[in-house]
């Protein structure tokens, strides 16, 4: 195997390299509920690279997070429970259909919990002995899923008033939480580990989000035996925050691929389908039965928007149990693969994740990104952003795309409509980088980088990891690294553009004064990151200018640039998130 042949690759925990970030808010901040409480119990939760420890564990490939986790959720249910239970009644109630291998509760809409038994049959002998509700008025469509809802037979035959459950939060921190937490930082190095800690996919809101594929896989999986949903996007790909959309993905292509091929003397055996004219009349077809199928019965699925017209048609709704909107697709294979990749990326090095999310907070606080479709950067570009920069530091802390290409072996290669998506998936076998800048250094210089960045004639391309001529005229343009003819910000207007280089300049501007006169961490003075989260001097000035001088005007600009870029020929993007919403 290759991998034994590439001698220079070593197995070596990139953290152990540099020294362990202080966190002295914790010493500060230790009682029970508050901010740092509630960051130290994300800490004790895996963050969303399952990598084990940072420092002595293999790092699991994508796949087989994938793959444990898809399993996992196939044992777990979901159940509403009264606002009051007594969780050890509960719990022994449960496992009367089988041990149980963990549990939690959250509130969404009312108290829910999420139950993993050890084994699949559990879920079976639950569903065995529940009933489907009688409504009185109302019928109920008897569609039996893994969703439940638990009924006290007598809530007056309680004998003692139990306590409030735990619950665990499915939320971010809030914005006030969050700069406290911030403020009482003791270096920025340590402040961008905080947003990271504070912010980052939880362990319990990542078996959540895997259980909610599973159950769609269910309803899907009535009309294609075998299908699988996937999530893919921030949800996988290690940059996801809490509160961030859930993107699907609906894998019909695993369906018979493993049902032998019985050929006996001249016959061979095939299923009679029906045909349509293309592929995408299929997906249109697939998604706009599934959509209509959850809209029907599926339990908690409300506000069902199918959005088949997009380039890359997909099926939009409300999940209200677990309180995710999610994206659902088919047929977006790319989409996966870029997740994968971003998944090494991010776990290649314990900088990246931290820069990454204290960017998209930056950019999220200045509005540059939007939960509402139009002319804004996205997450995804920004991210790109990010990983292209630190590919550019010397020596580089990100291998380029094409070097990943050069170490896969020949199971790692993988080509999806035409397209090459072949690089290295085992990413123990990446070599660390000899870099050792500190995370304040790379901010700000990532600031400087882009502010001062030839946007007019260069375009950022990760795959080789530097500068290339534009190959069209957008105002931004950053290659997809797999369809690489497509640039994934094409829908970026000159004027947003402009403004993420003004704020940029400015960010890097105040993070060299402040090195020049450091406010003392005090806790209750906005410094360093925090300071980058307030609303921008020069953002006010300009709109405050704008507002002056001619507001209709600049506003009918941006819409036609907006209307002009969303309209072109060749959308930017594989899955048509430019034509629907990006969370922020
Ligand atoms: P969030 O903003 O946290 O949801 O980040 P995200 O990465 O999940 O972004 P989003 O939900 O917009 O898209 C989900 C995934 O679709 C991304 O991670 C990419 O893999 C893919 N994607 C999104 N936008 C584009 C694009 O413009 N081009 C390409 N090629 N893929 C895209
Ligand atoms: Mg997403």
């Amino acid at each position: 195997m290759a991998a034994l042949g590439v001698g220079l690759l070593t197995l070596l925990p990139v953290c152990a390299r540099r020294s362990p970030v202080l966190r002295p808010i914790h010493r500060l901040l230790s009682r029970p509920g508050t901010v740092a409480a509630d960051v130290r119990r994300e800490e004790q939760s895996s963050g969303s690279v399952e990598t084990g420890s940072e420092d002595q564990t293999p790092k699991k490939r994508f796949s087989e997070v994938q793959k444990e986790r898809r399993e996992q959720a196939q044992r777990t249910v979901l159940i509403h429970c009264p606002s009051k239970i007594s969780e050890k009644k509960f719990l022994k109630y449960l496992s009367q259909h089988g041990p149980i291998h963990n549990h939690f509760f959250y509130e969404s809409f009312g108290l829910y919990a999420v139950v993993e038994f050890c084994q699949k049959e559990s879920v079976a002998s639950l569903q065995s002995v529940t009933r489907t509700p009688g409504l009185g008025t109302e019928a109920a469509i008897p569609f039996r899923s893994r969703c439940f809802s638990l009924k006290l037979r007598s809530p007056s035959g309680q004998p003692s008033e139990p306590a409030r459950v735990p619950c665990n939060s499915q939320s971010p921190p809030s914005s006030k939480k969050l700069f406290e937490l911030l403020c009482y930082a003791e270096s920025i190095d340590d402040q961008l580990d905080t947003l990271l800690k504070a912010s980052q996919l939880t362990e319990e809101n990542t078996r959540l989000r895997y259980l909610t594929c599973s159950l769609i896989e269910d309803v899907a999986g009535a009309y294609f035996p075998d299908c699988a949903v996937r999530p893919f996007g921030s949800s996988v790909n290690s940059f996801g925050k809490l509160g961030c959309d859930l993107d699907m993905f609906l894998d019909l292509d695993e369906i018979g691929k493993f049902s032998a091929h019985k050929t006996s003397g001249n016959f061979l055996m095939e299923f009679q389908v029906k045909n349509v004219p293309s592929e995408r009349i299929a997906t249109q077809k697939i998604l706009s039965v599934i959509g209509e199928c959850l809209d029907q019965f599926g339990p908690g699925c409300v506000g069902v928007q199918k959005i088949l017209n997009a380039r890359c048609p997909l099926v939009r709704f409300s999940h209200q149990a677990s309180g995710f909107q999610c994206d659902l697709t088919t047929n977006n294979r790319i989409a996966l693969k870029s997740s994968e990749l971003l998944y090494i990326y991010g776990a290649l090095d314990s900088r990246v994740r931290a820069l990454v999310f204290s960017v998209r907070c930056w950019a999220r606080a200045h509005s540059l990104t939007s939960s509402i479709p139009g002319a804004w950067i996205t997450n995804f570009s920004l991210t790109m952003m990010v990983i292209f920069f630190l590919q550019r530091r010397s020596p580089p802390i990100l291998p380029t795309l094409d070097y990943l290409e050069n170490l896969a072996d020949a199971e790692d290669k993988c080509v999806i409509e035409g397209h090459n998506c072949t690089f290295i998936r085992d990413l123990n076998r990446i070599k660390p980088s000899e870099n050792t800048e500190t995370l304040e250094l790379l901010l700000k210089e990532f600031f400087e980088y882009f502010g001062n960045f030839a946007f007019n004639k260069n375009s950022i391309n990760i795959r080789q990891g530097r500068e290339q001529n534009k190959p069209e005229s957008s105002p931004l343009h950053i290659q997809n690294p797999f369809e690489t003819s497509l640039n994934i910000s094409k829908n970026v207007t000159q004027s947003q553009l402009q403004k993420f280089v003004d704020l940029a300049r400015e960010s890097a501007w105040i993070l060299h004064q402040q090195d020049k006169d450091r406010p003392s961490p005090s806790g209750n003075q906005p410094w360093g990151l925090a300071t980058l989260l307030l609303p921008s001097v020069t953002n006010s000035l300009s709109l405050a200018k704008k507002k002056r001088k001619k507001p209709a005007s600049e506003r009918i600009k941006n819409l036609l640039e907006s209307i002009k870029s969303s309209g072109a020929e060749g959308p930017s993007d594989t899955n048509g998130k430019r034509t629907v919403s990006t969370q922020a």
